[in-house]
């Protein structure tokens, strides 16, 4: 039997400059998606697929990501004293998702060196990666948790992207699984690759799983691509050892540490609200037709 997932590691200490003026005083994790920061999304995500124990990987200046997910007494009680109890309820909830776990990476190295900063909290267990700025809807990360459970192997997420686009991810090289519809074996890895150079356009998608292993791969990893400790890198090094499979799906990925990423996913997530989808829709619809769209 394989030791069951349990543990989701969240990075969400890098800068955020492609959402600079609004990251430099409060991190892009903490952008709102209707009424819910994009990092509680993530959580709830890694809940959903049956994870217990949360680290986020924070730093000095994303101390109110700590605070959303901690109780606050007096809100409660005045939500309660004046009868408001389901608001009451959902401020209280925030801190009873998971056991949540904060560690700041003092410097923004990379995302291979924040995962590493979990090694001590995570020990000798398979866990998952989420990117914390990253929405995933669907069951992307319950469908790799699965695969892991068949094949006890390292699982990411891959998508297929414009061909001109892969120089912007991660980009892997897979072969079919016979019998498998969403699994694939990886065969090479490479970082933000030039698109000639590219071997497929298959992308890196902000989910992972990881066997334990992958940490003795990162301590060992050089800065790469933009001078970073690349997660990429200390996968292909794993690929060496183990096999490493991807889970691909089609849709439902928000990257919203990009500008225009976070605007289709505040359409589309407050389309999919039953208290504000249908008015919302009648706003968009006459939008549309003002601009002359369709
Ligand atoms: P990104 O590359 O999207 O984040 O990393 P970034 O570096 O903040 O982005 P830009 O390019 O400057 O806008 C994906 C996730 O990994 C975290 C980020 O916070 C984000 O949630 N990350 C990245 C870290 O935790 N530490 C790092 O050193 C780098």
């Amino acid at each position: 039997m394989p030791a069951p997932v349990r543990k989701a590691v969240i990075p969400a200490a890098g800068l955020g400059t492609r959402f600079l003026p609004f990251s430099k005083a409060v991190p892009k994790e903490m952008l709102p998606v209707v009424d819910r920061p994009v990092i509680q999304y993530v959580i709830e995500e890694a809940v959903d697929a049956g994870i217990e124990d949360i680290l986020v990987i924070t730093s000095r200046h994303k101390k109110v990501m700590e605070d959303h997910f901690d109780r606050h007494p007096e809100l409660e009680s005045a939500l309660e004293a004046k009868g408001k109890n389901a608001e009451a309820a959902t401020v209280r909830d925030l801190s009873s998702m998971a056991d949540i776990h904060f560690v700041r990476q003092g410097e923004a190295l990379g995302l291979g060196h924040a995962i590493g900063m979990a090694a001590n909290h995570v020990g000798d267990e398979p866990f998952v990666v989420l990117l914390g700025d990253d929405i995933m809807r669907g069951p992307v990360l319950k469908g790799m948790v699965d695969l892991y459970a068949k094949h006890e192997s390292s699982v990411v997420a891959l998508m297929e992207v414009p061909q001109e686009d892969i120089s912007s991810y991660g980009c892997a090289a897979a072969d079919a699984i016979e019998g498998a519809d969403n699994a694939v074996k990886v065969t090479e890895l490479v970082e933000k690759p030039a698109v000639e150079d590219a071997p497929s356009n298959l992308a890196v998608m902000g989910r992972y799983l990881f066997t334990p292993t992958i940490f003795e791969e990162i301590a060992k990893t050089q800065p790469g691509v933009g001078g970073e400790i690349q997660i990429t890198d200390a996968m292909a090094a794993l690929m060496g050892r183990e096999d490493m499979l991807g889970f691909t799906f089609t849709e439902g990925r928000y990257d919203t540490g990009k500008k225009i990423d976070y605007l289709r996913a505040m359409v589309d997530l407050s389309l999919q609200r039953d208290d504000l989808g249908p008015e919302f829709r009648e706003i968009l619809a006459e939008t549309v037709r003002r601009e002359g769209i369709v």
